[in-house]
């Protein structure tokens, strides 16, 4: 039996926004290894402060990742062409305009940016590179040719107001226009009031341009092929292109990587709620896949929409997922944790438990820590790291408190218009997925791929937090002895002066 999406790619040019991202980079992957016929991928790449446009080009092309690739050559297939999807024409020159306008089939629009942070501090990149991106990006498709579907990546947090999030489009109170003129006007104080006022049901300015430019690709749904994938929080692969990879410290990796480095022990969260995750090759794969079945048979009336979340009836809580990491975070921590993490992480469930954490685990823990690497010549990070801490969490807080339900219909029925060739080419259901083990390959990938640890340096890492331990142990006991030893001397000096006035 052959693969009909294959079949579909063959000879196809594709252009990918965002190939440099999370997203991105597993996408090519699996487009490349999946559907060697594919034609050419144009891939949108920006210059950057730090990396020339050509500078770029060469590290993507070193990365590890695509020496797992099996056929030779299949790098040449790819061609970077300059731009930023938040500029008119995506910024390309018209040579290269005309010839993607003119050859491509197939656009993943992914490229975004993702800072989750609340009112004004992130509005303005998300402004230009999520509504004008999508805006910019809509407009290049209207002169496209060849267009078979533009697949649009938004995310399943973007009606995060609403507690049943259904495939569809919702609207938001504000026109496009309305947000970018708020935005145009300069005034921090005015764009902060209307993001955190006006538009409070979205939590920040990222999820509004999502919804936002979700109601853009429906409003050309006529005009233009689009299908909308929704991811929820993107983690490592479970198996493309290796198991557990990821490259990125986002909400997910963040939450574990501050338990595993032993910073929180305890966190303004709801253990038991659900954890909206899914893997970031199985997301790509619902991406590659929607493309085809829109290209093949695209329902005229309406944009469809793939909740790419895990069913309710086989999720994960974040209960489950410290307890699922516990022995393989015991058995191999990181030599960059600054502490054993803890065995539990303690919620607000219990007040006096939670309180006690904040202030002896946590305050006085990083004060004393600092202390202590000052005095060993070392400089002081502890309460730096804590204060970064807070803000991480504070910016994903909202995941963490909080079940949403969801309809994910169209995404389990993608599989179901598969033939069982491509079944087993692009797997992305989570319907019989193992989480504890992809939890612990999670980890692994982590530690690799995030931290840059091997699999070698456990016991070192081991022997490092032993003796941690033994210096905080014995920082305690000291402490102790010293309060001990004072309140002795006070008590002594106090019978001594009540004795000698006791005598006159
Ligand atoms: N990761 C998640 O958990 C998650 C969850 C739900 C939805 N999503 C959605 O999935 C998509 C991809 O996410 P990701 O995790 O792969 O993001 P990522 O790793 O942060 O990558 C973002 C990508 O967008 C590109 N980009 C941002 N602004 C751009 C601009 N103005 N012009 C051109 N390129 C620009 C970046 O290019 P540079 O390398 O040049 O910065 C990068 O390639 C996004 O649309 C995001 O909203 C992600």
């Amino acid at each position: 039996m052959e693969s009909e999406v294959c079949q579909f790619y063959e000879k196809r040019s594709v252009l990918v926004t965002g190939g440099t991202g999370l997203i991105g980079k597993c996408l090519v992957y699996n487009l490349l290894a999946n559907c060697p016929d594919v034609g050419t991928i144009y891939l949108l790449l920006r210059k950057k402060r730090e990396f020339s446009f050509d500078q770029r080009r060469e590290r993507y092309l070193n990365y590890d990742i695509f020496k797992n690739l099996k056929t030779p050559n299949l790098l040449n297939k790819l061609v970077f062409i300059e731009g930023a999807v938040d500029a008119k024409n995506l910024g390309l020159s018209n040579d290269i305009l005309s010839k993607v306008t003119a050859e491509v089939s197939i656009l993943f629009h992914s490229a975004a940016s993702v800072g989750l942070e609340a009112g004004y501090k992130g509005a303005e990149q998300a402004a230009n590179s999520n509504l004008r991106g999508t805006m910019n990006v809509l407009e290049l498709c209207r002169s496209m040719t060849n267009l078979a579907c533009l697949v649009y990546v938004s995310t399943a947090t973007a009606y995060h107001f609403k507690s049943l999030i259904e495939e569809k489009i919702y609207p938001v109170p504000c026109t496009p226009e309305q947000f970018l003129s708020v935005m145009e006007s300069g005034d921090a104080k005015a764009i902060d009031k209307f993001l955190r006022e006006d538009m409070k049901m979205f939590p920040n300015a990222y999820t509004l341009t999502k919804a936002l430019s979700e109601n853009l690709c429906q409003a050309e749904n006529s005009n233009i092929p689009i299908c909308i994938v929704r991811p929820p929080i993107v983690s490592s692969s479970v198996a493309t292109p290796v198991p557990g990879w990821t490259n990125k410290m986002q909400a997910f990796n963040a939450m574990i990587l501050l338990w595993v480095m032993g910073l929180s022990r305890c966190l303004t969260w709801d253990p038991d709620t659900r954890i909206e995750v899914a893997p970031v090759d199985y997301v790509c794969n619902v991406m590659i896949t929607a493309a085809w079945f829109t290209g093949q048979k695209r329902p005229v009336d309406t944009v469809p929409v793939y909740n790419v979340v895990p069913s309710e009836d086989n999720s994960v809580t974040w209960r489950k997922l410290l307890e699922y990491s516990l022995d393989v975070v015991f058995e191999s921590p990181s030599i960059k944790a600054i502490r054993w993490p803890g065995r539990q992480m303690i919620s607000p469930k219990t007040p006096f438990k939670f309180l006690y954490s904040i202030i002896f685990q946590h305050i006085i823990f990083a004060i004393f820590s600092d202390l202590f690497l000052i005095c060993t010549g070392s400089s002081p990070q502890i309460c730096a790291l804590m204060i970064k801490m807070v803000n991480t969490i504070k910016s994903v807080r909202w995941f963490l408190t909080k079940d949403w339900h969801y309809i994910n219909t169209n995404y389990l029925a993608l599989t179901d218009h598969l033939n069982e060739h491509d079944r087993k080419l692009f797997p992305m259901s989570m319907k019989n997925m193992d989480w504890k083990s992809y939890i612990h390959t999670g980890y692994y990938g982590i530690r690799k791929f995030v931290l840059h640890e091997d699999d070698d340096n456990t016991k070192a890492a081991i022997g490092r937090l032993r003796r941690l331990t033994m210096i905080t142990n014995g920082a305690v006991i000291f402490a102790f002895l010293m309060i001990i030893s004072m309140c002795f001397t006070l008590f002594l000096f106090l019978q001594y002066t009540i004795l000698i006035h006791g005598r006159y």
